[in-house]
């Protein structure tokens, strides 16, 4: 069995050969059957029924698909999103079955119980009702990683409201922007919270925010520091909350499978991030079985994904896919490297995790510390690893497998977006043989091409734009709105760079256009613009993003002061703090330039391909087209002086 120990000359394979999914694990897997791509094939949309047998359904649909007006998944089918990651598994007889184990920064430890959670959403649920909550409101939270969070998630779904999570590492004014698209008259936040042994406020700039918003916002908060501070008047304390509703229960709201159980916030390619709805039928059916399928879970396993609840892959695969599914959830606060850089491999021995799943550049951190880290702890819980957010390198993924998975555990590499709601293209790992580098082909009933600019398939191998050609379940409600005069020809452009080999497995090369991938979460460069070019002193920004020597992408920002913008550094300082107060400090950019001038063409169109280059060490290509190639020489050397 895998040790966990950082093993020597057991190469898995040569580079591009194929990986079979190792034989002890296929016999335990979920999904073994080789046939299930033409099956979901062959009787298309009906397959998608499939997904939906994961569920409970207050009253059945009438049609997996009706697409007469935009696309209504599973439409009349009503069901609750509480009730299907709860209250069954407790009817089930799994009452006294871990449902969520939390770690704290100082190593305290919770279990819920699915009992434990059922009593927990029940009186949320009720309180928030009592305070007039009503189905359809949207109920913001803005926490950190503790287990208040997917209480909250949860019991919003039971009584019908519409949850927004918005990051604990988000700005006042990222938090305001939210609270005020939504019109969300409800927050859930808490005090504060420790990150690498320092508290951070969060009260404060819940405050900003709600001063900084038309309606008026009732506020729950949680104690999480305990130091004794008075709230104030605008603030009701959730425990003390909590515990005048304890043993109350609230009859979980059936709401159509079109409703919407959540808004969430990502970047687009405007200055201004956008709102993404999803469903309560297609997107709990999605997460579920993928959940199954792909990360194979079931009730009696334990899963670690290490995202944030406040993004995506929070919200489906720490949240709704494994509790969906009656499996075991840890959430940890904190980092992952914090107090000690095995912090997260201690989790993992602790908790004995089966399914662990994370973003590439955790992986790549881990590399770079030291494979003695995963081999200081008994890691043989472990059956099955992934990756998601970004892609993962030929090294990375090997090292991976050896050092975490001790070569007997398959990972998936998993390709979706904030808009897709579930996973989309990946292997399944009872199934599919693992090519390093390539995410794998679209799972079933999924169809993706990858296109030249005019639409058409290019030749296998050769390079292209990634589109989805079907609807999914799991499709976020705004994507599906209006299919056009004919509903054959819908096509979802997902922004990403990819290739197709012969044997269809797709390999993502990145973000086309104007979002990045930072740390496995998107980011605009025109959000991070617009926050650079409202600084008193600043003529101009682009903001663009490369590659350090660990493949992780750093964030550049090129800034023309103004003549009279004073002192350089404190320019720069003003820079840093203005994206810090937009967005929020995981958004700042790491390198600022001041340049008197950017690369631009004739139409005075900033060339971000080039500044993209610079920032690369690349060789500048194709400058004919600018108006002024001399400032190509000069930025050169200004990126020089700072690497
Ligand atoms: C973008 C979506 C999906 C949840 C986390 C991020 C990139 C995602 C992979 C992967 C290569 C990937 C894409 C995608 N991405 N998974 N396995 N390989 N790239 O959600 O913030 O909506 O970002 O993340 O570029 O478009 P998101």
């Amino acid at each position: 069995m895998n040790e966990g120990t950082s093993s020597t000359g057991r190469s898995s394979a040569a580079s591009g050969t194929p990986i079979q999914p190792p034989a002890s694990f296929v016999a335990g897997a979920n999904v073994t059957d080789g046939s299930l791509r033409e099956s979901f094939a062959e009787r298309w949309p009906e397959c998608w029924e499939r997904a939906a047998d994961f569920l409970d359904w207050s009253s059945p649909y009438d049609t997996v698909l009706d697409a007469t007006d935009g696309y209504d998944w599973f439409a009349g089918g009503t069901l609750n999103a509480s009730y299907n990651c709860v209250d069954r598994h407790v009817e089930a007889g799994r009452k006294s079955h871990a449902a969520l184990k939390w770690e704290g920064r100082l190593g305290e430890t919770r279990t819920y119980t699915y009992h434990d959670l059922y009593r927990e959403v029940n009186a949320l649920a009720a309180a928030l009702r009592e305070r007039g909550v009503e189905a359809g409101d949207v109920v913001t939270t803005y926490m950190p990683m503790l287990p208040e969070l997917p209480v909250t998630m949860l019991a919003c779904a039971r009584i019908g409201a519409v949850h927004s999570v918005v990051f604990a590492g988000y700005s006042a004014d990222a938090l305001a922007m939210r609270l005020a698209d939504t019109e969300s008259a409800y927050l859930v936040t808490c005090d504060g919270y420790y990150r690498r042994g320092t508290a951070y406020d969060l009260k404060r700039k819940a405050d900003n925010a709600c001063l900084d918003v038309p309606q008026s916002v009732d506020r729950l908060i949680v104690d999480r520091l305990d130091d004794d501070r008075s709230y104030g008047d605008n603030y009701v304390g959730y425990a003390a909350l909590l515990d005048e509703y304890r043993g109350e229960t609230v009859e979980p709201v059936p709401r159509a499978a079109s409703d919407p159980l959540f808004v969430i916030y990502t970047s687009g390619t405007t200055g201004r991030p956008k709102a993404v709805r999803h469903t309560t039928g297609g997107y709990l059916a999605q997460v579920a079985w993928t959940s199954h399928a792909v990360l194979d879970l079931g009730p009696g396993d334990t899963h670690l994904c290490s995202a944030d609840v406040g993004w995506i892959t929070g919200h489906s695969y720490v949240v709704y896919g494994p509790l969906a599914l009656g499996a075991t959830t840890v959430l940890y606060e904190g980092t992952s490297d914090y107090p000690e850089r095995d912090h997260l491999w201690g989790i993992v021995e602790r908790n004995a995790v089966d399914v662990f799943y994370a973003a590439p550049t955790v992986i790549r951190a881990f590399m770079k510390w030291g494979a003695e880290y995963p081999a200081d702890h008994d890691l043989s819980s472990l059956r099955l690893l992934g990756t998601v957010g970004e892609p993962i390198d030929e090294t990375t993924w090997r090292w991976y497998h050896e050092n975490v998975g001790g070569g007997e555990c398959p990972i998936v590499d998993t390709w979706w977006q904030t808009e897709t709601g579930g996973i989309l293209v990946s292997t399944l790992p009872g199934v599919d043989a693992m090519r390093p580098g390539a995410a794998g082909p679209p799972l079933p009933g999924i169809a993706a091409d990858v296109v030249d600019p005019h639409g058409s398939p290019v030749e296998p191998g050769e390079s292209g734009s990634l589109v989805l050609t079907r609807p999914w379940p799991g499709m976020a409600l705004d994507l599906g709105e209006s299919t056009g005069e004919d509903p054959t020809d819908w096509r979802y452009e997902t922004g990403d760079a990819a290739t197709v080999d012969a044997g269809g497995y797709v390999r993502l090369l990145g973000r086309e256009g104007n979002t990045l991938n930072v740390a496995g979460r998107r980011l605009g460069t025109r959000e991070v613009e617009a926050a650079i070019v409202a600084v008193d002193g600043v003529a101009e920004a682009a903001v663009v993003g490369a590659e350090d020597t660990r493949r992780d992408t750093v964030l550049y920002a090129y800034v023309t002061p103004q003549r009279d913008a004073g002192s350089e550094a404190r320019l720069r300082e003003r820079v840093r703090d203005a994206v810090a107060d937009a967005i929020g400090g995981f958004a700042v950019p790491d390198v600022v330039l001041l340049t008197p001038d950017l690369p631009k063409t004739r139409s005075g169109k900033v060339l971000r391909r080039h500044l993209r280059q610079i920032a690369n060490g690349e060789a500048v290509s194709d400058t004919g087209a600018l108006r002024n190639p001399e400032i190509v020489g000069e930025l050169e050397s200004i990126v020089d002086g700072v690497s």
